[in-house]
This record gives structure tokens, C-alpha cells and sequence, in this order.
């Protein structure tokens, strides 16, 4: 046995063997699902609209887990750019065994103040996107009779919010696209599910207003803001065999603030 076999062995492995792409993976939630997947094993296709030099770290962190790694500048929001990217990390790995649509964007702005560029740009990127690159990921998962799709929606497309009717109707919709997805491909092996997580501590958090923060602190179960590493265990799940029970789903990691 060689050393790089040995080492193969020794890495945990929840999804080894397994080809994930995952998007807006240079930042928050997306690094963080990007480096535990590496750490389960996973070879690793990261897709971010920052360019590969700005994604350095979370490039280190994944490839320092052993796994093949590649990054793919795209914009999931742009057909051809998906169409492009997930062209790319087909022949980087060889096939894609997972998707999560992770990249997403965030701005808070009463409905009437409201520009409908804003609407426009958060809806084509949170759930365009995510219909995109399902679109062009989905058909050789169906094929082969194995495959993950994790779309991390949010829990303000649960419950709403205030300022935020474009990002709600963004995320409430990926919801929706989940279960109904979900319900047409099943039975061929591909497992559709959503995570809808609470406030985390990142730099889209950042852009809250600091009013809505400390409301929000005051209010919820758990009385901080969840960490990245608070969620990844959940895309894990999803992701992996252990989440073979799981359909249409939207898990949420959220402190209490939500229970339905
Ligand atoms: N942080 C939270 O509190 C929170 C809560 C619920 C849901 N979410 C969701 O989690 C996901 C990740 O959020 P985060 O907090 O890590 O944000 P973040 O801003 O830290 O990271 C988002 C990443 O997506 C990338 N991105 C943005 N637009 C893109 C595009 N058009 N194409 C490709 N990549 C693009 C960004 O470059 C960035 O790297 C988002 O979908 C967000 O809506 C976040």
C-alpha cells in the first residue's frame, strides 16, 4: 500500500468518494460546508463569483484535508456561467455526486423603499441560482441513482421578516422549489433537502442593521448568534448516506428562533 493510500484510509469518511459542488464556498457558511466535507472526505468542486486568489483560504483549509480540490469562478445566477461551471467540474472529477446551492445574497430594505433592481438581483441569485445550478448538475445524479441536493434557504423564508421581502420571498421559494423537487426525483436515487438557518455569525450577518441585531439577540431561545461550524454538521447529513431518510425537508439550525 502506498503512502497516498494509506492516507485515503485514514480520512473520516461520511462522504469519501463522493464529488461535491459547492457554491459560494469563498466565504461564511459556504467555507465552512467546503471544509467539513473535506474533512469527510469529499473531493470538492467550489464555486464562488469571487476569484480563485480571494478564495485562497477556503482553498488551503479543504486541499489540507487531503481530498482533490478545484474552484470555478462563476456566477450562479448567469446560464452560461453555470452551464460553463458545471462543465468544468464534471471534467475536473469526473462526475458530481452532490450540490449545494449555497451561494446567496442579502439586503434589507423596507418594501417601500424597495428598488426592483434589489428584488431583482436577490431573487436571481438566491433562487435563479439555485434553480441553475440544480438544472445542470441534476441530470447525471438521475443517471447514475445517487445524488444530494442541499439548498441552504434561511428561516426568514419561513417566518418573513421586516425589510426583507425580497430576500423572504427568495428563500421562501427555495423552500418550495426543494419539496417539489424533492417529490419528483426521489425515486431515482437523488435526495432533495433545505437548510434554513438562523442568524450565523458571518460577514452577510454583518450587513444586518445593528438595531436588528440587537433585537434579535434579545429575543432569541438561545441568546447568541449560531457559528458556521454550527451548521455544517446538518449539509453533512444531508449530504452524506447517514441522511438517506431525509426528502423535501428544511432542516433549522437556528438557536430556538424558529420551531414549527
Ligand atoms: N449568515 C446568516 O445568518 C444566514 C442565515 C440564513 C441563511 N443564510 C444563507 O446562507 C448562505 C451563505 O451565506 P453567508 O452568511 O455565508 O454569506 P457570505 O456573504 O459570507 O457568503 C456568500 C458567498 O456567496 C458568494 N456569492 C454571492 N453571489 C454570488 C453569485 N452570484 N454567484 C456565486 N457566488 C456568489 C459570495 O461571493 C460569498 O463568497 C446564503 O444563501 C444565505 O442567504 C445565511
Amino acid at each position: 500500500m502506498t503512502d497516498a493510500e494509506r492516507f485515503e484510509l485514514d480520512r473520516p469518511g461520511r462522504l469519501r468518494g463522493r464529488v461535491a459542488v459547492v457554491t459560494g464556498a469563498a466565504s461564511g457558511i459556504g467555507a465552512g460546508i467546503a471544509e467539513g466535507f473535506a474533512r469527510e472526505g469529499a473531493d470538492l468542486a467550489l464555486v464562488d463569483l469571487v476569484d480563485e486568489r480571494s478564495a485562497g483560504a477556503v482553498l488551503d483549509a479543504a486541499r489540507a484535508h487531503g481530498g482533490r480540490v478545484s474552484f470555478h469562478q462563476a456566477d450562479v445566477s448567469d446560464e452560461s456561467s453555470v452551464v460553463s461551471m458545471a462543465e468544468a467540474a464534471t471534467a475536473a472529477h469526473g462526475r458530481v455526486d452532490v450540490l449545494v446551492n449555497n451561494a446567496g445574497i442579502f439586503t434589507q430594505s423596507l418594501l417601500e423603499d424597495l428598488s426592483v433592481a434589489d428584488w431583482d438581483r436577490v431573487l436571481a441569485v438566491n433562487l435563479r441560482g439555485t434553480f441553475l445550478c440544480t438544472r445542470f448538475l441534476i441530470a447525471p445524479m438521475l443517471d447514475r441513482g445517487w445524488g444530494r441536493v442541499v439548498n441552504i434557504a434561511s428561516q426568514l423564508g419561513q417566518v418573513g421578516g421586516t425589510e426583507v421581502t425580497h430576500y423572504s420571498a427568495s428563500k421562501g421559494a427555495v423552500i418550495a422549489f426543494t419539496k417539489a423537487l424533492a417529490r419528483e426525483v426521489a425515486r431515482r436515487g437523488v435526495l432533495v433537502n433545505a437548510i434554513a438557518p438562523g442568524p450565523i455569525r458571518t460577514p452577510l450577518l454583518e450587513r444586518e442593521t445593528e438595531q436588528w441585531r440587537s433585537a434579535k439577540l434579545a429575543e432569541l431561545p438561545i441568546g447568541r448568534f449560531g457559528e458556521v461550524g454550527e451548521v455544517v454538521p446538518t449539509a453533512v447529513l444531508l449530504a452524506s448516506e447517514e441522511g438517506s431518510y431525509y426528502v423535501g425537508q428544511t432542516l433549522g439550525p437556528n438557536g430556538g428562533d424558529v420551531m414549527l
